[in-house]
């Protein structure tokens, strides 16, 4: 173990060696509820015998094949199940490992739209103050976090970034929803007008902020007023909804939401961690606030319980961690 290279090399880790639904256990047998998978970053719980079958027998059939060479059956029947609940005429899902690679991949990809018509000036990507976008450059650089980017600040790009539409630190007392989501909305317009449409390849943010804000919703009409803006401007809108993610009951929302957002122009929607598919596996959820249990029971009870819905969900849940 001493030629690991530890997150914290001053810290005792205790060894993990084995799971089991939402519990590890480490090698003194002592049991942890990993009560928001790991980083909040796992969905599927520990040792489901369907997960264990699927993964399985994939691997007994194909373990890899390069996609420079090949495609496969999963990642056309994934890609398919996920282009039509988006209900977009040509939509298409690129499948990478993990929320940083999938942002340097959307920065990419924005540079090389723009090169194809014909708008080689277009490269800056606009993001927000307090997001999370991921650990590589490309992404930290998108990154507002000042904890996580200040070390790394000469290394990465120094591109624009706005305010959060984040309603607890900045909506004003005599504001309304719809005045301060137009309000933080309109901080993007701005943004473009002072360092140019035509520089400008992308807008970026979380639907709903993760790691850095603590699963904060969009207010109002923010959203809208974002789509708006950056089709006025012939922006791309990146939405990083690594945190957010998807699951089974509440992603029709979710999506109509998107689907709403996506009308006009063209976005790329990064989806990483599928947070509560959890909810589709278990038969018993354990919802705890701040430390103490607040409800207990199927999934299907728990999403209705009141407790649960008042301390976590809001008017405007959409979705969000574990
Ligand atoms: C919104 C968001 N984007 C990107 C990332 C980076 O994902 P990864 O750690 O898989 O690279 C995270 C990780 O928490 C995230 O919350």
């Amino acid at each position: 173990m001493a030629s690991v290279f530890y997150r914290d090399p001053g810290h005792d880790y205790p060894v993990a060696v084995r799971g089991e639904g939402v519990y590890v256990y480490d090698a003194d047998g002592k049991q942890y509820l990993d009560g928001s998978g790991g980083a909040a970053v796992t969905c599927l719980g520990h040792g489901h015998p369907d997960v264990i079958g699927a993964i399985k027998s994939q691997v007994d059939q194909l373990a890899y094949a390069h996609t420079a060479f090949f495609t496969n059956e999963p990642q056309e029947k994934l890609a398919a199940r996920l282009a039509e609940r988006f209900g977009e005429a040509g939509a298409r899902v690129y499948f990478l490992s993990g929320g940083s690679e999938a942002n340097e991949t959307a920065i990419k990809l924005a540079r090389q739209y723009w090169l194809a018509k014909g708008c080689p000036d277009k490269h800056i990507v606009i993001s927000r103050e307090q997001s999370y976008h991921g650990n590589t450059l490309g992404a930290l650089s998108l990154s507002g976090n000042p904890m996580r980017r200040d070390i790394f600040a000469p290394c990465l790009h120094d591109w624009p970034r706005i305010e959060p539409c984040y309603a607890y630190r900045h909506q004003q007392d005599d504001e309304t929803d719809d005045e301060y989501g137009e309000r933080a909305a309109q901080a993007l317009d701005d943004a473009i007008n002072e360092h140019g449409a035509d520089n400008i390849a992308a807008f970026v943010a979380e639907t709903v902020v993760g790691a850095t804000l603590g699963a904060a919703p969009p207010v109002g009409p923010y959203m809208k007023r974002i789509r708006e803006i950056c089709d006025r401007y012939d922006v791309l809108l990146i939405l990083d909804e690594v945190m957010a993610g998807l699951n089974p009951t509440e992603v029709d929302e979710l999506i109509a939401l998107l689907r709403d957002v996506n009308q006009q122009g063209v976005s790329i929607f990064l989806i990483e961690h599928v947070m509560r598919g959890v909810m589709a596996l278990s038969t018993r959820v354990i919802v705890i606030n701040y430390g103490v249990k607040i409800a207990e029971g199927s999934p299907a009870e728990v999403v209705k319980d009141k407790q649960v819905i008042e301390a976590y969900l809001g008017k405007e849940f959409l979705s969000a961690q574990g």
